[in-house]
């Protein structure tokens, strides 16, 4: 109920600094943020993402560095991607689960440096394995196969939480994968490693730089339709939340972020779990792009897009700008 003007007068509140600091609804913290890194192989190794200005590929020693800045900045979880060697890349993905593999070293290189001062997030999927680029096993069509895929992902998730992780993030879109992935892990002593399921991820036109990062991109044929949702589908997305939480996942995703506010919000009002939101690739491009140009402020189109994802309802935002912005919050 709100009173006519002029006894209401909205902008009263909005007038001063400290009123507006007042009557904010929201706030954004680095706690919020969840940073995500490429690791490549070598030594002192440093490669810039073409397609991803201001990103850059890090060998173990590098990704450890980025860890701690991480912890310096008060940011809650780095999450890891690989982008692994062409040699070890094969028709099965079998890099996925050596216990040595990229993802194995850097996790165990974190946990050696930060301890729990830091969460390691590691995403379940063969597409930075596979010499084709699809993020499961296929068939002679080309088709990724179901079943047979869990299997492998059960695999990789347990070498990931036997080296460390704390938070295995599936993000291949497997039916029935979290609640195999849980069952591992409780067999396996990792009662407390967290699953966070990409419960609603769409084949969407934004990964194109994050397949540059990982090296998946030139290798893909076709596309990942068949597993990933449409863009045009919402009520599909709260049957994917629903299941995965059945399942056993800790928190939920939905990727990529801003196209997909609405679907964010509407798993929030329908379900108590936490949400986490994936500013992805082409997104961070895009703010970058915009800002190169001169068509805004980069600092401000950051916090904007972020404090826009904690307004649909979630607990926390993956963001590239992750270190950038927990330095802008922290003055
Ligand atoms: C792979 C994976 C992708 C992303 C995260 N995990 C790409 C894809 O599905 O092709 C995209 C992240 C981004 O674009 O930043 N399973």
């Amino acid at each position: 109920m709100t009173a006519s003007y002029p006894n209401t007068r909205l902008r009263r509140t909005r007038a001063h600094a400290w009123s507006r600091a007042l009557h904010r609804e929201t706030v954004l913290t680095p706690a919020d943020l969840i940073w995500p890194l490429f690791v490549t192989a070598g030594k002192g190794v440093e490669e810039p993402i073409k397609t991803l200005p201001g990103v850059s590929r890090w060998s173990v020693d590098g990704i450890v560095a980025r860890a701690k800045e991480a912890v310096d900045l008060g940011i809650a979880v780095v999450a890891l991607f690989p982008n692994t060697p062409p040699a070890l890349r094969s028709d099965d993905g079998a890099e996925a689960h050596n216990p040595d593999n990229l993802m194995c070293q850097a996790i165990r290189a974190i946990k050696d440096a930060c301890g729990n001062d830091i969460g390691v997030l590691t995403d379940v999927a063969l597409d930075p394995y596979t010499s084709h680029g699809q993020d499961g096993l296929i068939d002679a069509s080309g088709y990724v196969v179901n079943d047979d895929t869990v299997a492998v992902l059960v695999d990789q998730a347990v070498n990931q939480a036997n080296a460390g992780a704390d938070i295995i993030a599936p993000s291949d879109m497997m039916d029935g994968r979290i609640g195999a992935i849980r069952r591992a892990l409780e067999m396996n002593g990792h009662v407390n490693v967290q699953i966070m399921s990409y419960a609603a991820k769409y084949a969407s036109a934004f990964y194109g730089p994050f397949r540059d990062a990982v090296g998946s991109g030139g290798l893909l044929k076709g596309d990942k339709k068949a597993y990933q949702m449409d863009p045009a589908n919402a009520e599909e997305a709260l049957r994917e939340v629903a299941l995965d939480i059945a399942e056993g996942a800790d928190s939920v995703m939905v990727k990529p972020g801003l196209a997909y506010l609405d679907i964010i919000f509407r798993v929030k009002r329908r379900f108590d779990v936490p949400v986490f939101a994936y500013q992805v690739s082409g997104e961070y491009a895009m703010i970058e792009a915009a800002a190169a140009a001169g068509a805004g402020d980069r600092d401000a189109l950051v916090l904007e897009t972020l404090i826009a994802f904690k307004r649909a309802g979630v607990r926390g935002v993956l963001t590239y700008h992750a270190a950038h912005a927990a330095r802008l919050l922290n003055g």
